[in-house]
């Protein structure tokens, strides 16, 4: 299968990706047993199939380690030039400390070690508390590891407008910030919006599928809990649905979302992440896979296939008007994370 053009974008100039990138908390262990390799097999399967841009963590469990197995034996199969279109953006997470340039070097080699790689695609940096000022430290020893090459990209997650817009006022290049944005969660719509079109930089959005929820597995069928939310995805939004409405309007969303997807020939989870890669401040959709257990290649491939029309849109926005202001119950992106 071979995805259209327009699953590409260019983030950088010397950086193109995949629109729908893979996902790999859902290797982590907090989503079920993942064979390693299954796993590697699964990853190849990906990108023979056109999904070539991957989403880890230092802490998503073995993700690191996986991509330098996938690596290695790409190469010795197929040659390193089989690995220049395949990108790979890691994070680092660290715990609130005290930052210096020694422990963000050494966290940085850390994951070049894991990943096998000279320079890292992307680094997508976290930080848990503003409070704390040493993020300012920590994305100047960052940025310096850009200029120096050992980054080729460097990008945030969960950061919310006003310190996402401190560093590109410091200017720091960043290319992007990854947040969830999803139909249940519009918050980067509101204040994040702004500053990415000021600053082009683009989003990449996680939680457009609800961990699955967003789908016909779910359509007319009874609310799920406790052990039913069997991945950690699945518990974490099915939280966030039950603080943006409730499982009956949820119901009605869906119910609204098949009607659109039966228009296109398309899924319920088509047109969720079809909404999503419409806003032009979005570079791509992360989509989490339990590589080996269960894979969505054809049907994800089919988002590319149509486009939502005004009308779609109304009828969605219908439905959303009836929900909670998670901005206001929250706060803004990545606030989660933080409150
Ligand atoms: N920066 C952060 O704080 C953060 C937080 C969360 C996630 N992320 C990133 O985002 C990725 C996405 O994870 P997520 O937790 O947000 O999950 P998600 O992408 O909303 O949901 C993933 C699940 O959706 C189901 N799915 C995928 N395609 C489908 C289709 N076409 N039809 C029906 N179901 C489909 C699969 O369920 P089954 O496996 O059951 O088939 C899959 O496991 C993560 O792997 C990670 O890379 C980042």
């Amino acid at each position: 299968m071979n995805l259209p053009l327009e699953s590409k974008i260019d983030l950088t100039a010397n950086l193109e990706i995949c629109r729908i990138l893979n996902g790999m908390w859902q290797v982590s262990g907090a989503h079920g047993y993942i064979d390693k390799n299954e796993a590697i097999k699964s990853m190849n399967l990906h990108v023979e199939n056109g999904f070539t841009t991957w989403d880890l963590a230092d802490h998503y469990g073995p993700a690191e380690d996986f991509v330098k197995i996938f690596r290695e034996q790409r190469i010795k199969e197929q040659k390193e030039a089989s690995l220049e279109d395949i990108n790979f953006f890691t994070k680092w997470v660290p715990r609130p400390q005290k930052i210096t340039r020694e422990l963000v070097n050494k966290a940085i080699d850390i994951s070049r070690k894991r990943m096998g790689m000279e320079a890292l695609d992307m680094l997508q940096f976290h930080w848990w508390d503003y409070q704390d000022k040493n993020y300012l430290k920590a994305i100047s020893f960052l940025d310096d590891l850009q200029k120096d090459g050992v980054l080729s990209s460097l990008g945030l997650t969960n950061f919310d407008t006003e310190h996402t817009e401190e560093f590109l006022e410091m200017g720091i290049n960043i290319v992007s910030n990854q947040v969830q944005y999803s139909l249940i969660d519009r918050r980067p719509e509101l204040l994040m919006a702004p500053i990415c079109k000021k600053y082009n930089i683009k989003l990449l959005a996680y939680g457009t599928l609800c961990g699955g929820l967003l789908s016909e597995r779910y359509l007319n069928q009874p609310e799920p809990f406790g052990e039913q939310l069997y991945t950690a995805s699945l518990y974490k939004y099915k939280n966030m649905i039950d603080r943006w409405g409730n499982w009956k309007l949820f119901q009605e969303l869906l119910q609204t979302l098949k009607k659109i997807a039966l228009k296109y020939n398309v899924s319920i989870a088509n047109v969720a992440v079809r909404y999503v890669l419409e806003n032009p401040i979005v570079g791509g959709a992360i989509i989490g896979v339990r590589l080996g257990v269960s894979e969505h290649i054809e049907q994800n491939s089919k988002i590319f296939t149509f486009a939502l029309d005004q009308g779609d849109i109304e009828h969605i926005y219908q439905v959303l008007s009836k929900s909670n202001d998670l901005l206001q119950i929250i706060g803004d992106c990545g606030d989660e994370y933080r409150r």
